[in-house]
């Protein structure tokens, strides 16, 4: 008989190299990613594994039992991967061939040291007798081009909103709303959190929440059954690590659905939107974020942000490879795509010009813009009128 046990997903990303420019990784790499998972398997390290790619950031999906932040599963796995696939791309004189590995792993887990961590933890007993979770539906998001706070719109929407998610109208458990733990992703002694709960703390959630670039949903869990996690989110920014811009931070998610949780589907439901966010080209545009099929190369302009999502279920043993579903290929979302890029080449007509196509300057300030202007600096002067009042004059 299969024994109830706590289970652990978790989902570890990074760029580690990828062809032509910021693209994709190459096959081989993502073999050799495959074969640290494969072995991991067989050695029962994990029980089981899936990688993909999204633009060029690699993703590992793990269950296990070793819990978050375990030291076996994010270096001896993770990390090792991640090395070979580096390994690989300088091989073959890839772009960018170890980008996310910005420090080393000294603490035991990857956190703060470059790739990004979602990891969410659940007793799994699945059956009838289960009545909070008689079964385990997951869904993983891998987002590239684009920073963790751009899960913030959409997530918040399915979880708040009944216009965008009519379950909280339908179903009890969803109703008594949702807790949301919030990152100050500026702090970096330290993480710097917020608990608010929707429904009262609404407008709170949301004033936070349209600051993409400094607040980030890291998890969120349910009210009627405040052991369940919901939602975890890799919450770290690349720039706040290294000190310079290294990327952009392409999070990932680990979301559950059904039973108890929003639907699949009403998660799907914000994503029609495809809305802006800041990333793009050298990370410094604001551009819609568009959903892709899982194993999508970025070759559009200015590297258009592009969001994929795997839905899975997780059997009673742990295993869930057998069988992903990628809910981005349907052609349902073709119009999706379409009006995506159709708002970003309206968007990019605008050229460099006005807050709606750039970052604001203190985003720049990691990239070439900060040199310019600090090479311009010394070329301003300043000129008081001849006829200004005598006491400025007396003053010069
Ligand atoms: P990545 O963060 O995906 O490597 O993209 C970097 C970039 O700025 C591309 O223009
Ligand atoms: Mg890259
Ligand atoms: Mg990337």
């Amino acid at each position: 008989m299969i024994q109830k046990k706590r289970l652990t997903l978790s989902v570890i990303k990074a760029d580690v190299g990828s062809g032509g420019g910021h693209t994709r990784p190459s096959p081989k790499m993502v073999q050799a990613v495959e074969s640290v998972l494969g072995k991991a398997i067989t050695d029962k390290v994990i029980i089981d594994g899936h990688t993909c790619f999204t633009g060029d950031d690699l993703a590992l999906i793990m269950s296990h039992t070793r819990g978050e932040g375990a030291e076996v599963i994010h270096l001896n796995v993770a990390l090792e991967a991640f090395y070979r696939a580096t390994d690989v791309a300088k091989y073959q004189g890839q772009h960018g061939a170890g980008q996310d590995l910005l420090k080393d792993a000294t603490s035991g887990n990857l956190r703060g040291c470059g790739p990004g961590v979602a990891e969410i933890s659940f007793d799994h007993d699945p059956g009838k007798h289960n009545k909070v979770r008689p079964s385990e539906q997951v869904l993983v998001f891998a987002a590239d081009k684009c920073g963790p706070g751009a899960y913030n719109l959409p997530l918040f929407l399915t979880c708040a909103d009944p216009m965008y998610n009519s379950g909280l109208l339908q179903n009890a458990a969803i109703q008594q709303g949702f807790t949301f733990e919030i990152i100050d992703m500026d702090h970096t002694e330290g993480d710097r959190l917020i608990v608010l709960q929707t429904p009262e703390d609404y407008y709170r959630i949301a004033t936070l929440l349209r600051d993409e670039l400094r607040f980030a949903i890291r998890r969120i869990s349910s009210r009627a059954f405040p052991e369940l996690t919901v939602a975890a989110v890799s919450a770290d920014r690349l720039h706040n690590i290294s000190g310079k811009y290294s990327g952009k931070d392409d999070p990932v998610a680990v979301v559950r659905a059904q039973g108890n949780l929003p639907a699949t589907e009403e998660w799907m439901m914000p994503w029609i939107i495809g809305h802006e966010v800041a990333g793009g080209a050298r990370g410094g545009h604001v551009m819609p974020l568009m959903p892709v099929a899982i194993n999508t190369a970025v070759t559009g302009f200015y590297c258009l942000p592009v969001v994929s999502c795997l839905a899975f279920s997780v059997a009673p043993d742990g295993r869930f490879s057998d069988h992903v579903v990628d809910m981005f290929s349907n052609p349902a979302w073709d119009y999706v795509r379409f009006n995506a890029q159709r708002t970003a080449i309206q968007g990019r007509r605008q050229g460099f010009f006005g807050p709606r196509v750039m970052l604001p300057t203190s985003e720049l300030e990691y990239g070439g813009i900060a040199d310019v202007l600090a090479g311009l600096e010394g070329r301003f002067e300043v000129r008081i009128p001849t006829d200004a009042p005598a006491e400025v004059l007396a003053e010069e």
